[in-house]
């Protein structure tokens, strides 16, 4: 039995992503269609912020990490190369009574549909590509069928020489990518856990074949708990699941998945793997081209050994989005209980860092003092403007997840000073104009 540690539900996360516009069904207004949604003006922020995360760590801060950025559609035989024709299938049943599709492997019997109860309507399971297909040029035949990138990877793969030539870098080194992948889903579901276009954040990193391979693997699995640690996600929600051999594909040394525990249980965030040269092999086989590395300084020829980390961006937001909430009762001083929602989010990754208003919306000293103030503020950090009752104020910044919240009152226009208030403490400080930019700067 899988514990739930999270103690939000899908409903409430759905609705409060709705509510105050971080994710939407896709193309709403005719019905939606499924395994497919639209990040909103606080949803988008989230994303970006989270896909830098992801950037700054694994490319800017390091200086064997290049960064690319491949199509969408690329070259047919590039999908054959890669295994994805013949093999990038799931399992998929009909029913024949009710029309619902199931992918086999989350039935728990075949006897019965799950759906309308009806027993042996269940078809015998088939093979069922998940690449979506897309023809290019005016003519809609064979030669003309291409593919969506189910994966980023093999842009990177089919580009290693001229990667490393241009960049001039040597294995071990690494090169990345954040873009969309799309995989025709038979049960997309779990809001957009499991989606049919989708964002991989990958990094595939080539070494040597010197016996330090495995320790390189080693080195990005730690590198990859200490970026989730780093963002705040609660370390008892977050496993490394080792593969065993069997659970391995046969080319792969090593392999771990990284899991976080949703309201409906374990759920895959990323994979790393250790691929060995099956990749670039395969490439090189089918396109007669040379993807070796060629070491001018040892005059040696070897193809290199591959260390993938691949995170899904879609489910590392969502998994934000959920890490970070919490539903907690307050008691204010004259000792009355209310409820509020507050989103916790990490102060790099929440979508507004400020929120600024002024007391009282009808003095217009205060109203254009707090204008002031936020466009003061905004190339610094990530603001929010508004005005209105206090209380409500607080609440819908909490429940953004906006750490800092700025009050101009009268005694800002006297002395300067605006009041700060923490959105996970609730305590307020006093805080002098000059000192504001340094306080948020130091705290943000
Ligand atoms: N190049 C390796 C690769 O693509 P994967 O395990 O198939 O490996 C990596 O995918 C990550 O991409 C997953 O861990 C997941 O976060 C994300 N992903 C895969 N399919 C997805 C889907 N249908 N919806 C959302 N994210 C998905």
């Amino acid at each position: 039995m899988i514990e739930n540690g999270s103690r939000v539900t899908m409903e409430e996360i759905t609705a409060l992503a709705k509510r105050r516009g971080f994710i939407f069904p896709s193309s709403e207004i005719y019905g939606g269609i499924g395994g497919f949604f639209d990040y909103g003006p606080l949803g988008a922020v989230l994303k970006r912020n989270v896909k830098d995360a992801w950037w700054r760590e694994t490319v800017e801060l390091r200086d064997d990490v290049v960064a690319f950025d491949s199509s969408i559609v690329m070259h047919p035989s590039t999908w054959v190369a890669s295994g994805h024709v013949a093999a990038f299938h799931d399992k998929l049943v009909d029913c024949r009574n009710c029309k619902h599709r199931f992918r086999a492997d989350h039935l728990s019997s075949l006897a019965k549909c799950p759906d309308c109860g009806m027993t042996g309507s269940l078809t015998e399971p088939r093979n069922f590509n998940l690449m979506m297909t897309t023809n290019v040029g005016p003519l809609e035949d064979s030669a003309s069928l291409t593919y969506l990138r189910p994966e980023t990877a093999q842009g990177i793969f089919v580009n290693f020489k001229n990667i490393y030539q241009s960049a001039r870098k040597k294995p071990p080194f690494g090169v990345a990518q954040i873009g969309k992948s799309f995989r025709n889903e038979i049960t997309p579901g779990n809001f957009t856990f499991r989606v049919r276009e989708f964002e991989q954040a990958e990094l595939e990193y080539f070494v040597p074949d010197d016996g330090h391979d495995l320790e390189c693997y080693e080195r990005w699995v730690v590198a990859r708990k200490q970026w989730y640690s780093d963002y705040g996600i609660k370390p008892e929600r977050l496993r490394f699941y080792e593969l065993t051999e069997q659970e391995r594909p046969h080319y792969a040394r090593a392999g771990t998945d990284v899991e976080y525990l949703f309201p409906w249980g374990w759920g895959e965030l990323e994979s790393i793997a250790h691929r060995g040269t099956y990749d670039l092999d395969a490439h090189m086989k089918l396109s007669g081209k040379d993807l070796s590395f060629f070491d001018e300084a040892t005059r040696a020829k070897y193809t290199p050994l591959l260390i993938e980390s691949s995170a899904g961006m879609d489910r590392t937001t969502l998994t934000m989005l959920i890490d970070a909430y919490d539903n907690e009762t307050i008691v204010d001083e004259g000792g009355k209980e209310s409820k509020r929602t507050v989103l916790r989010f990490h102060p790099k990754i929440a979508p507004v860092q400020t929120g600024i208003f002024p007391l009282a919306r009808n003095k217009p000293d205060l109203v254009e003092r707090a204008q002031a103030l936020e466009r003061a503020l905004r190339p610094h950090v990530r603001t929010q403007y508004d005005e209105g009752n206090v209380g409500q104020l607080y609440r819908r910044q909490d429940e953004i997840g906006t750490p800092f919240c700025i009050m101009v009152d009268y005694q800002t226009i006297d002395d300067g000073t605006v009041t700060v208030r923490h959105r996970d403490s609730m305590k307020q400080d006093r805080v002098g104009g000059d000192a504001l930019a340094g306080y948020l700067a130091e705290r943000l």
